[in-house]
């Protein structure tokens, strides 16, 4: 999820590290750290807090050498820390490791290296790796063949630099589902996880694909398979501008993160699926699973989007647990002196996990005796480290300020939580084995949507001019529907209200005529029959539709101006799908009005002032 920067060569490697360390700030992150190897010594430097806190240590500690690595951490397990930053060392500080991304079975890994009589220093999963490699150096193997066989043991994904003093040649690189790449200098070589981390120095690159190691040689490069067969790879030269690299190629943060949705919604369930049993796992709920299948209520309090997706988890809630479920909006509920016991197990959902009044919700909720639980992106922010217990969303940094792939993530994780907990209470095998295979399936079915864009985009320009919108579903699109007026709002200054679909008729339709457009979310579902009634009242008195509509819902045509179509998932999941469109048809409204949709004015990504 985060940043890798290596050189090898005749210069210093530590200008060159930092400057590319600053290169991929941009991602987002919560520490930073390098690590030089110089007359068979390696020296680690490492920080909680920005890359410029970073070089000031450096700078004064005059660390210099011609092989080094450095990251920027985005912590999934251990809080951002100087202990838990990387690199992380071996027991004899004979080697260093830096990791992008999330080893799945790093605890069963962690137990065996534990008997073998390894000590850990770190909460983080990747210190299990420099551990597992010295297993293997200790066994007499050199450090590439280490490398492998210790990955050949790891389940998860990785982008990985390793140094080993005992060979002061060399880099030893790998990766799987977390990029990394070679940069091919004259003289000197490089690597990293973005090309933008090293386009100053060099356009020659190669891309390592998941399942391939490579050594790293001042003047050459090895490549295998992690299984150990050599493979040719060829140099590339790339042309795309510093700009455009920094947003992967995208020209903005908020549409990188939309169409990174099939890969956080992977990250979200990765490792939490049970197939078999068709059961889930949640670390972080460890040891409250029975508690929380027996409260008496369920709270969950949050602020915008995040309070749409604590929408959504209400009506999760109550389909399958059967608990009666309240949602608040957390500045109101701070201030309510709100009837709160320890029969109740409240949620708060935050992106930034510092949100001023969800905070201060979640204190207010623990003075009065409830079981607090955090749903956060952030590892180690606020709520989440004073929270009774919680569930992180791994939906990597989050950097527009408009929530998307966040939002999705969160929807996720009530799933995971609503799954789990009714499978111990009346949900059969069967049901849960199909659940486990819809989540599974998402990925590939947001990607489906995600391929639309472009006829979203079209849509959008015919809306572009519009002075308000309506936003309109029931059920489980209703909180949808909110949602998708909110992006709107938020990114394009255009009016837009979201409401349940039934409401029409208590008042708001009187807004409508034929400069009104109404977006339904409708998918086939069991309010279909009563939306499309609504859709009638709305195409009676000319209001202009733009309909997400079921795949194979081919009656649906005559009664809208637009569709654009969804597959079918469980309806638990389905606000997944349908809200896709809403975040892209927001993003194209607001682009072709020429407004800035990544930093919106008035608005900061995270409000940690009431
Ligand atoms: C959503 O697009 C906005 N950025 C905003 O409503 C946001 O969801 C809200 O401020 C809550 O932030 P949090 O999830 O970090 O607590
Ligand atoms: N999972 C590792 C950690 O939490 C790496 C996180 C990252 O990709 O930055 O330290």
């Amino acid at each position: 999820m985060c940043g890798i920067v290596g050189y090898i060569g005749s210069n210093n490697c530590v200008p060159v590290i930092i400057e590319g360390l600053k290169r991929l700030e941009y991602r987002g992150y919560d520490s930073s750290g390098i690590g030089v190897l110089d007359h068979s010594k390696l020296t680690v430097i490492k920080r909680k807090g920005k890359v410029s806190l970073l070089q000031e240590i450096v700078e004064k500690d005059g660390m210099t050498s011609n092989l080094g690595i450095g990251h920027t951490r985005w912590a999934t397990h251990g809080e951002p820390n100087e202990i838990n930053a990387h690199p992380h060392f071996n027991s004899e500080n004979s080697l260093i490791v830096i990791h992008n991304g999330i080893i799945e079975n790093y605890r069963t890994l962690k137990t065996g290296l534990e008997k073998l009589g390894y000590e850990f220093l770190s909460k983080t999963d990747t210190e299990v790796l420099a551990h597992l490699i010295d297993s293997f150096l200790k066994r007499g193997h050199n450090l590439s063949k280490s490398v492998r066989f210790a990955l050949n043991e790891v389940d998860g994904t990785y982008g990985i630099a390793v140094l080993y003093a005992k060979e002061p040649d060399k880099i030893v690189v790998a990766r799987k589902g977390s990029p990394l790449l070679l940069g091919i200098g004259n003289g000197e070589n490089f690597i990293a996880s973005d090309v933008s981390a090293i386009i100053a120095h060099t356009n020659n690159v190669v891309y390592l694909e998941d399942g391939e190691i490579a050594e790293v040689y001042t003047d050459r490069f090895v490549t295998k398979t992690i299984a150990g067969m050599p493979i040719d790879k060829f140099v590339e030269e790339v042309s795309m501008t510093l700009e455009e690299i920094d947003k992967g190629g995208y020209p903005t943060f908020m549409l990188k993160e939309i169409m990174e949705q099939p890969e956080s919604v992977l990250n979200s369930i990765r490792g939490r699926l049970l197939e078999e049993t068709g059961d889930i796992k949640l670390g972080g709920l460890t040891g409250f699973e029975d508690r929380l299948s027996k409260v008496k209520r369920f709270i969950i309090t949050a602020c915008g989007t995040s309070w749409h997706s604590a929408l959504v988890g209400k009506y999760m809630f109550e389909q399958y647990l059967r608990i009666p479920t309240e949602v608040e909006y957390a500045s109101e509920f701070r201030y309510r002196d709100p009837i709160v016991s320890s029969d109740d197990a409240v949620f708060f959902i935050s992106q930034s996990g510092e949100t001023a009044d969800t905070l201060a919700a979640m204190r207010e909720a623990r003075s009065k005796g409830a079981l607090c639980l955090g749903i956060c992106n952030v590892v180690g922010s606020t709520i989440a480290r004073e929270s009774d217990a919680g569930v992180y969303i791994h939906a990597g940094p989050e950097i527009g300020v408009a929530s998307t792939k966040a939002f999705t993530s969160q929807l996720i994780v009530l799933a995971l939580i609503t799954v789990l907990l009714a499978r111990r209470k009346n949900m059969s095998l069967e049901e849960g084995r199909a659940l486990v295979k819809e989540f599974n399936s998402l990925p590939q079915r947001i990607q489906e949507i995600l391929d639309k864009n472009s006829e979203i985009e079209e849509i959008a320009n015919h809306y572009k001019d519009a002075a308000n919108f309506l936003y309109l579903g029931r059920g489980y699109n209703f909180p949808v529907a909110l949602e998708g007026a909110l992006k709107l709002k938020e990114i394009s200054y255009i009016h837009a209200e979201g409401y349940p679909a039934a409401e029409m008729k208590h008042g708001p339709i009187a807004l409508v005529d034929e400069n009104m457009p109404v977006v339904f979310i409708a998918p086939k579902d069991s309010t279909y029959e009563k939306i499309v009634s609504n859709i009638e009242e709305i195409k009676a008195r000319k209001g202009k539709t733009i309909i997400i509509a079921s795949d194979e819902d081919y009656d649906i045509e005559k009664l809208a101006d637009h569709v654009i179509r969804v597959p079918k998932t469980a309806s638990i999941l389905m606000p997944v799908l349908t809200v896709i469109p809403l975040q892209l048809l927001a993003y194209h409204i607001a682009m072709k009005k020429g407004l800035n949709v990544d930093q919106p004015r008035n608005l900061a990504k995270s409000v940690t002032v009431e």
